[in-house]
């Protein structure tokens, strides 16, 4: 048995604007997932945060009149707002502007100055602002960042420098071997190959940003704002006993800052890397980047408004793999939640609880014949659950929900006599409960209300035989 809990982390997201579903969907993965885990009786802590330093901060808060500090303290709550309307369950939020971490950020700096791990050198080349990060001139389109559609800024300034390259062997190994698991595979190999081409040293501060954390052995320059971001992780964790954490989601695009650079630095200092790493796939409105530009991003909120909250943390994580690139439209969406959601999951515990009302003695379990349909069907939800195969997971569910569909137009215990009536009952609300069990993560208020409705409060073994009072249960789903 772990004593530590298990400790999970989204990426802290920059407050140069508010929050859009590209950031909700790390942090609805990451709820989705602490709650299962939860759910399996593991302990867990589960960090969320803003990335509040750096020249895009800057930039964004000159172009809005207001200082930095002012800038970002407004955005903040815009993001904890999101987390709390989309139901995030998280156990701290985390600010880089917290005098916390800024004293962490600057000792875990001066460790690496003192193990010899910080060089000076120059810095030269392209950086994009909005990326916060050098690129290459292979990676530009008609001279412009193509994330950011603008042009890079040729910088060229002294800084300073980790000994990146130091590590290579160590880090091929620690992922080969999968003491730091990179996750989906692909990504593992895409890393490794990368690697294996040779690490690079990089810099860590900047000489003219100033809305930064002064480099403790040099005030003269900030830390560079990725280096002193993915230190936030350890800013909780380490005093918190949760080191090391245990799972870091993020999206594919930051994957090398955090398999790479974050580990090495982690090792530099004598601590221990993460565990696992899972980066996600992007996701696209209508086939099109969402941008500012297209005007296509959609906020969270507009997403709640039409699904209601659990339908909006339903579809982000069904619509594709996890592991995927993927692609949104509203149409689609519709579709999904009519057919999962109002006309399965909504429809189904409708007709079961409506079916049993007010029949007294009822009993909850599946016989011998539906317990060998309904475990196998479990057993690989769970496995999708531990993968962080949400996709699969309710693709799983949904099976379960079209066995009892089925169940019941074939049995019709509505015209059954009273005992027989029962006998199909019962296994119904046992598929019943163990669907909103499997659908909990995902949808906690109303799959809370399924288990009100049949007599169980959260956590409660669904397979136990209780005897129960049904109520009808109000209609879940709305059609749309
Ligand atoms: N501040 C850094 C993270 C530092 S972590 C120590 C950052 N922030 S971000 O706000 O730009 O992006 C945060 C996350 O949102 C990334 O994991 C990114 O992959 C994710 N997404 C942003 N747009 C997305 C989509 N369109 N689709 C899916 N996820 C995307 O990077």
């Amino acid at each position: 048995m772990d004593k530590k809990p298990f400790f999970i982390t989204t990426p802290i997201y920059y407050v140069n604007d508010v929050p859009h579903i590209g950031s909700a969907y790390t942090t609805v993965a990451a709820d989705v997932y602490n709650r299962f885990l939860k759910q399996e009786g593991r302990a867990t802590k589960f960090l969320v945060g803003s990335d509040e330093h750096g020249a895009k901060i800057a930039e964004a808060a000159e172009k809005s009149g207001k200082s930095p500090k002012e800038y970002t303290d407004e955005i903040v709550i815009s993001f904890k707002d999101a987390w709390a309307n989309l139901g995030i369950g998280y156990d701290h939020f985390i600010r880089t502007t917290d005098p916390e971490h800024e004293k962490t950020a600057s000792i875990f700096l001066q460790k690496l100055y003192d193990g010899s791990f910080i060089t000076k050198g120059v810095y030269e080349g392209l950086y994009c602002v909005g990326c916060e990060k050098f690129k290459s001139a292979e990676e530009l389109v008609d001279g412009k960042c193509p994330d950011h559609n603008r042009a890079p800024e040729q910088y060229q300034e002294e800084n300073y420098f980790f000994t990146l390259s130091k590590f290579q062997i160590e880090l091929e190994n620690l992922i080969e071997s999968d003491k730091l698991e990179v996750r989906p595979l692909e990504r593992k190999n895409e890393i490794l190959g990368k690697l294996r081409q040779g690490l690079q040293d990089i810099s860590v501060s900047r000489k003219k940003v100033e809305w930064g954390i002064p480099l403790p052995f040099d005030h003269a320059q900030t830390m560079y704002v990725w280096i002193e971001a993915l230190i936030n992780y350890y800013t909780y964790g380490k005093p918190n006993n949760l080191w090391p954490a245990d799972l870091h989601l993020i999206g594919k695009d930051i994957l090398w800052f955090h398999a790479v650079i974050w580990p090495a630095m982690l090792l530099a200092i004598g601590e221990e890397p993460p565990k696992k790493i899972f980066a996600h796939g992007f996701f696209t409105i209508s086939g099109a980047k969402m941008s500012k530009t297209l005007g296509n991003v959609i906020s969270p909120s507009e997403l709640i408004q039409k699904f209601d909250v659990d339908g909006a943390r339903y579809l982000l994580l069904s619509s594709f793999p996890f592991g995927t690139d993927g692609d949104f439209d509203w149409a689609r969406l519709i579709e999904k939640y009519n057919a999962d959601l109002a006309n399965g999951i909504g429809n189904l515990a409708s007709r079961i609880t409506t079916l049993a009302a007010g029949i007294e003695g009822v009993v909850l379990g599946t016989d011998a014949a539906m317990s060998e349909v309904v475990s196998p069907i479990f057993k690989k939800w769970q496995a999708a659950m531990g993968e962080l195969d949400f996709y699969g997971a309710t693709v799983a569910t949904q099976e379960l929900v079209k066995i009892c569909d089925k169940y019941l137009n074939e049995t019709k215990p509505w015209a059954l006599a009273e005992e027989e009536k029962r006998t199909v009952l019962k296994n119904c609300l046992a598929i019943l409960s163990v669907i909103a069990g499997c659908s909990y993560p995902f949808m906690p208020q109303s799959m809370e209300r399924i288990f009100s409705s049949l007599g169980l409060t959260v956590g409660t073994d669904a397979w136990g035989k209780t005897v129960l009072f049904i109520t009808k249960n109000p209609q879940l789903f709305p059609r749309l």
